[in-house]
Formats: structure tokens, C-alpha cells, sequence
């Protein structure tokens, strides 16, 4: 990719700025955002970076919407956070509106561009921006579901003791308390947790990632997290951009796939140089399949308030 563009340079937007450039996952990326200064001071700061990580990414700033011409792929992380105590859905509304005013202008100015929704509640959102976008649902997607595995994958390392390298695990379904973290899908190197944790240490688990962004905000108090979030939308960047057919688990619009249409929520998705090549249909059981659907219903419930 030539040009990505962040919207938004709060804590998200600047970390994913650096991450993107020091992996030189394009040749430039501009960020975006209203508060006078701060996106062109960010991208100069991580610009001044790029001699000691040794990368030519270009980087710089602007307080206009319009900068986005001509991007390959726009970023959204502008939004209000939630605060200690809130829901992601609690600032659905807010959020609604900043994210019209961007899609309006990636319609006027980077049609062609996709779009990479970070801001909550991601799963209401990334359906929002695809129904006004008009892009096909390959370019639209969501990011949650690398960063709830990453919090699963870290829980699960931490309780067992092996390397965080051997373990994977997956997270489906909506980014909130009903998310759906498959155990049954959690392995440390092809062996499943089962082997080497107890019912309830995994009961633990499970809880912790439900609440994973929570805890973090409520350690912080004022600001939700970051870095993991940020590493996670590299991760997916990094999967279109080298084009590599990696599997994934992403806020994609379903067309029905779980037998779920017109939502999008967390799936496994073969991410490459087209965006959402693919979402898998994992062959759940009976349980997994009824935790998935109660947590579509939640997403429903937001995606009602927003057809209102
Ligand atoms: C999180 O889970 C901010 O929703 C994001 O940390």
C-alpha cells in the first residue's frame, strides 16, 4: 500500500502510526485529527524516530478531513473513549456521528480506500460504515477479535508458565462482555489447554479476556488500552499489505455465514491484499454455537438503536 491514513491521534492513532511506519508497512501515512497540532506533532515526533528504527516511511499531520485523498486504507480510531463504569455501546452515539462526517469525505476522496474500523463499539460501527460507505463488505472490517486472542493467548501463557510463542487461541463474536472465547480452539503448541489447566483456571481465563479492556481502563482510570490494540491493527495491516492469506479473527460483515446476515461481528477471516478474502465458518458445538448467537444478539440490539 502507498498511503494510510489514522483518523484520530489519540493514544490508538499514534501507537498504530509507529507500528505501521517502523514495520514500513507503506510508504506513507498520514494522520488525522481535529485538535489543532496534535496530529502533525505526533507525526514529526514518530518521523524523528525513523533514523535509530531505520525506516523511510513518510509521516505527517493535518487537521483536515480531506487529507485522506487518495488513500489505500483509512484507520478510524476517532472517537470518544469510554470511561470507567461505560460500555462500549454507551458511546455508540457520539461515535455514530464522528464516523458519518469521515465515511461522507472517504466517499468524496478515497473511494477506492478500505476501511479499518478501531473505534467502539467496533461491531456496530464497522456495520454502520459499510452501510454508508457502499464499499463491498471485503473492505470493511473491524478490529477485536486479534486483540481479545491476544489477551487470551497472554492470560494463557501467564497461568501455564510456556512461551506466549507457542500458544494460540481464539476469540469470536461481539467486542463486549458476551465476546466468545473458544477454548476448544486454544492450543499450546497443537496441544489443547485442556492438557495443562483446570476447568476452573480456564473459567478464570475466559472471564479475564471478557473483561480484558476493562481491566486495563480501570488500572488507568483515564485512558483505555493501547499498545495491544495498536499491535493488533499492525497485525492485520500487515496481513493485506504482504498480501499473506493469513486466518485471522476480525469484525466482518456476515452474508450468511453462521447463519447470520445484514450484522457484522467477530469471525475468523482470511485477511489479504483484498481485504476479507474469506470469513471461515468454524464447525461449532451445540454450547459454542449458542454463545455465539447471544452474543449476535447484543450486537442486534445496538444495530436496532442505530436504525432508528
Ligand atoms: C479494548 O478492548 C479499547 O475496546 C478496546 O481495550
Amino acid at each position: 500500500m502507498k498511503k494510510i491514513v489514522i483518523v484520530g491521534a489519540g493514544r490508538v492513532g499514534e501507537s498504530t502510526a509507529h507500528n505501521l511506519a517502523k514495520a514500513e508497512l507503506c510508504r506513507e501515512i498520514v494522520l488525522i485529527d481535529i485538535k489543532e497540532g496534535v496530529p502533525q506533532g505526533t507525526a514529526l515526533d514518530i518521523q524523528e524516530s525513523a533514523p535509530i528504527f531505520d525506516f523511510d516511511t513518510k509521516l505527517t499531520g493535518s487537521n483536515e478531513i480531506k487529507a485522506m485523498a487518495g488513500a489505500d486504507m483509512v484507520i478510524i480510531t476517532a472517537g470518544i473513549p469510554r470511561k470507567p463504569g461505560m460500555s462500549r455501546s454507551d458511546v455508540l452515539d457520539t461515535n455514530l456521528a464522528v464516523l458519518y462526517g469521515i465515511v461522507d469525505e472517504m466517499r468524496k476522496s478515497a473511494p477506492k480506500a478500505m476501511l479499518l474500523m478501531v473505534t467502539n463499539p467496533v461491531d456496530v460501527l464497522t456495520y454502520a460504515a459499510w452501510k454508508r460507505s457502499g464499499l463491498p463488505r471485503e473492505h470493511v472490517f473491524g478490529m477485536a477479535g486479534v486483540l481479545d486472542s491476544a489477551r487470551m493467548a497472554s492470560f494463557v501463557a501467564m497461568e501455564t508458565g510456556f512461551s506466549v510463542k507457542d500458544v494460540t487461541a481464539m476469540v469470536l463474536g461481539g467486542h463486549g462482555d458476551t465476546m466468545v472465547p473458544l477454548t476448544r480452539f486454544t492450543c499450546i503448541n497443537g496441544i489443547p489447554i485442556e492438557h495443562f489447566l483446570s476447568p476452573e483456571q480456564i473459567r478464570k481465563i475466559v472471564e479475564r479476556t471478557r473483561g480484558g479492556g476493562a481491566e486495563i481502563l480501570s488500572l488507568r482510570k483515564t485512558a483505555s488500552a493501547y499498545d495491544a490494540p495498536a499491535a493488533a491493527i499492525a497485525r492485520m495491516v500487515d496481513a493485506i499489505s504482504h498480501n499473506r492469506h493469513h486466518i485471522l479473527p476480525a469484525v466482518a460483515v456476515l452474508k450468511d455465514e453462521y447463519g447470520l446476515s445484514d450484522i457484522s461481528m467477530g469471525v475468523p477471516v482470511v485477511f489479504g491484499e483484498c481485504g476479507v478474502e474469506k470469513v471461515i465458518e468454524l464447525p461449532l458445538t451445540p454450547d459454542e454455537m449458542a454463545e455465539f448467537k447471544r452474543s449476535a444478539a447484543m450486537v442486534q440490539a445496538d444495530l436496532e438503536r442505530l436504525k432508528k
